[in-house]
């Protein structure tokens, strides 16, 4: 039997929201993100992040965790939350701005031409990372998951600290 693969646009009704999502960026252990835009808009300037919890880790963390530290967190080095929506228990679309790219794959692919970031772009990396956190555990919040691939590279070329699926 054919079983008709089931859009995430169609899914989640993400036109009547106001978005059409586009192609798969990347998936996380937990979350798929595509990109996102309003209706109408030029440009994949959004990115949406699907979370689909498993019964018990619906019951444990409940799919308002990572919204409610996302929504409450703004900075200029933490990427920004737009909306959300749970459709239902299990399910979390997390609507935030678009980023160029996560720090792992930056850094492979200058391995693979054989280049590396100069000493000033790391430390500038370096230090956008640690006003990040700093901003988090300042608003009582630990990350619990840094790493490269949960360290973003804006659109604007600066750092934006994603995913506080794991955070508390
Ligand atoms: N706003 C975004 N813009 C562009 N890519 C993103 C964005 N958010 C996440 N990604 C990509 O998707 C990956 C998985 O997202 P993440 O929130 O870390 O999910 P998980 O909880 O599954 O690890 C990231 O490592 C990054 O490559
Ligand atoms: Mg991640």
């Amino acid at each position: 039997m054919r079983r008709a693969k089931v859009n995430i646009n169609d899914r989640f009704n993400f036109k009547s929201r106001g978005y059409v999502v586009g192609e798969l960026i990347d998936a996380g252990a937990f979350g798929k993100v595509y990109e996102c835009k309003r209706i109408g808009a030029a440009d994949w300037d959004l990115a949406v992040k699907h979370v689909e919890l498993s019964a018990s880790e619906a019951q444990i963390i409940g799919v308002d965790a990572e919204i409610k530290i996302l929504m409450q967190l703004k900075h200029p080095y933490i990427i920004k939350y737009v909306e959300s929506f749970t459709p239902d228990n299990y399910n979390i679309c997390v609507i935030m701005e678009m980023a160029s790219g996560n720090l792992r794959d930056i850094l492979k692919e200058k391995k693979e031409k054989q280049e590396r970031l100069t000493e000033h772009e790391a430390l500038v990396y370096f230090s956008q990372i640690v006003q990040a956190m700093s901003f988090i555990h300042s608003n009582n919040v630990i990350h619990r998951d840094i790493k490269p691939e949960n360290i973003l590279i804006g659109l604007d070329g600066k750092v934006k600290i994603c995913d506080f699926g794991v955070s508390r």
